[in-house]
Parts: structure tokens; sequence; C-alpha cells
């Protein structure tokens, strides 16, 4: 038997409770829907799908931030709501996509870098306090000068290191990474796209990477799961999901990773009808509004994940799998 992965969602669901409407009636809306995912030692796992898929959801769930409504998280084999919430901060931190928002602006950054040591009681001494964050900034290639500059002061690209610095310093194994670059001008987003993958070589560190960019996704991740619509449609290595995706909603994804405006997001050509409802998801096959591939049956029953055919991985689709299955 191989280890229990370090970190695992075993059919996660979450649901939220939502008002809507003039009357304000009370809704369920279900943000995920029984996803099981694992992250092996040394890993890095993309999550990809479109604003409100729920990927934050997802990574929050990892961080323990929030509890599923059914399922369970996992790290390293333990249920993570029977963890200390210190020792789940201990091994898994996050890093957000606005460092504006994530940052005290009333701590400068020494204070906001050196407070999880003494959250934990991490370091031996103030002087020990100093030294690792100090360290922690020239690893994160902030200039020292920096040390004693309050959040306002410093750039995106530097809040970010700042915040990465943050999730390091009590040197966790795992970081999950929320849309890390997304808010940052382009030419910082591959400074801190670097950053993130030389820590991530340095430290050994584990990491979920979330985005809604694909190509971004393709660059640091061995595995990609794409969500849509609170589920995980395709899991596959990086190098299986993008020589042959199966599943036409990453078909349609990677086109849009290939259109040559940036900004335009998925073509409309190809997908027709919108983002659905989240409190009224399509029955069937979630994408099937949306799907070129659709039958009847993606609009009677949900496809089950199964595998991909090829190598490793998994599809939900009525007609990939059909496909798939055909194939020698
Ligand atoms: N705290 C919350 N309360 C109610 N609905 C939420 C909450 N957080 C997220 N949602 C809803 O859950 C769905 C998934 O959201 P989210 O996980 O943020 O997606 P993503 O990160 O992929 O954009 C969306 O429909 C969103 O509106
Ligand atoms: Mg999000």
């Amino acid at each position: 038997m191989t280890a229990a992965p370090l970190l695992e969602l075993r059919d996660v669901r979450c649901d939220f409770s939502v008002e809507r409407g003039f009357l304000r009636a009370r809704r369920t809306l279900r943000a995920v829907d029984g996803v099981s995912l694992a992250l092996r030692p040394g890993e890095t796992l993309g999550i990809v799908g479109e604003s409100g898929c729920g990927k934050s959801t997802v990574a929050n769930l990892m961080l323990g931030l929030i509890r599923p409504s059914a399922g369970a998280v996992l790290l390293s084999g333990t249920p993570i709501d029977r963890m200390d919430r210190r020792a789940v901060a201990q091994r898994v931190q996050p890093v957000f996509q606005d460092p504006y928002a994530s940052l005290n602006p009333r701590k400068t950054v020494r204070a906001i870098v050196g407070l999880p040591l003494s959250v934990h009681g991490a370091a031996a001494d103030p002087g020990d306090a100093a030294r690792r964050v100090s360290a922690m900034l020239d690893m994160v290639g902030l200039p020292r000068h920096l040390a004693d500059s309050y959040p306002g002061e410093l750039s995106g690209g530097q809040r970010q290191r700042v915040a990465i610095a943050r999730a390091l310093v009590l040197r966790p194994n795992i970081v999950v990474c929320d849309e890390p670059t997304s808010a940052l001008d382009v030419s910082v987003q591959a400074q801190i796209l670097n950053l993130l993958l030389d820590l991530r070589r340095e430290l050994g560190l584990a990491m979920v990477f979330i985005s809604h960019n694909l190509a971004v996704v393709e660059h640091v991740a061995q595995r990609v799961a794409v969500m849509y619509l609170g589920r995980v449609v395709e899991e596959a290595t990086a190098a299986a999901l993008f020589r042959a995706a199966r599943h036409p909603y990453t078909q349609a994804l990677l086109l849009s990773v290939l259109t040559p405006e940036p900004g335009r997001g998925i073509p409309d050509a190809r997908l027709g009808a919108g983002f659905p409802d989240p409190l009224a998801p399509p029955p069937g096959c979630s994408f099937h509004p949306r799907c070129p591939l659709a039958e009847a049956r993606c609009a009677a029953t949900a496809p089950a994940l199964a595998g991909r055919g090829e190598g490793e991985g998994t599809v939900a689709c009525h007609v990939a799998g059909a496909l798939n299955s055909a194939m020698p």
C-alpha cells in the first residue's frame, strides 16, 4: 500500500444557504458536489474552471477554513476537523489572490511575516524570530530595507511576496495557492509564478494551484482537475490533459487559452449559453446546455467519473466516455 495522501478530499460536498429574490427565500447552493482529490508529497495539483465553479470553496475546505456538508477532508489520513487549528496551519498554508485584502495595512512587513511564529510559539526567542523573518524575506526576494514598510507602501508583486513569506515562515509542507497571480499586473505575474516554482523546489513543497487560466496551470502542475459547477469533470496528468483533453468543457477551456484576444474568455461560438445558475443547475450533465456534443442522455442522467482510457485519469462525460471505450 502507498502512504495516505498528504491532503485528500473524499466525496466532499459543500452547501451554502443563501437568500434569493424579493422574498429573500432561503435556498441551498451546492458549491462543491461530490469532489474527490488527492495530493501526494512534492506534487502540484492544478485546479481549473470558470469563476463560480467552486475552486475557492475547495481551497477553503483544504485549509480547514470551512467544513464540508458531507464527505471528509483528510491531512495525512486524519480528518481535518478532528485536528487542532494550529496543527492544520503548521502543515497547510494559503496564498490568496488578493494581497491587498489579505495583509493587515497597519502592520509592517516584519510584523506580518513574524506573526505566525509568535501565534504558534514557533521561535526560540525574539532573536530567532527576527532571523527567521529575515531569512524568509531573502527567500522571497524582498529587499531587507522593506521590512519596516507597510503594505500600502509596496507594489502588488511585493505584497504577494510578503503573503508568500508569511505562508512559508512556519515551513508548512503544503501550500494552497488560490489564483495567486490573477490580481497582479501581467508583467509581474511571471515573476511571482517563478518564485513559487523556485520555493516549491527549494522547500520540497506540495502545492495546490488554483487558476481560471489553463495556460498557467499547465506551466506549474503535474496533475490537473477541471471543475464545472461544483464537480470535477476531468482529471489527468498535465501532459495527458494538454495532449488529449477528453471532456468537451476541457477542450473549450483549451480553445480559450488559444484565443488570441486575452480576456475574451471561452469562445461563445463553441459554448453557447453562459455559466448556469448555481441555484438551479441543469439536470443530467450540468454542462449539457453549453456542450457541442450533447445528446438526449446528457440531459437525463449525470455521467460518473470514469477512466479516460489512455493512461491515468478520469472523465465524467457520456460522449467522451463512449469515444474512449471505442478506442483500441
Ligand atoms: N460563503 C458563501 N455563501 C454563499 N455562497 C457562496 C459562498 N462562497 C461561495 N459561494 C458560491 O459558491 C459558488 C462557488 O464559489 P467559489 O468557490 O468562490 O468559486 P470560484 O472560486 O471557482 O470562483 C458560487 O456560486 C458562489 O457564489
Ligand atoms: Mg475563487
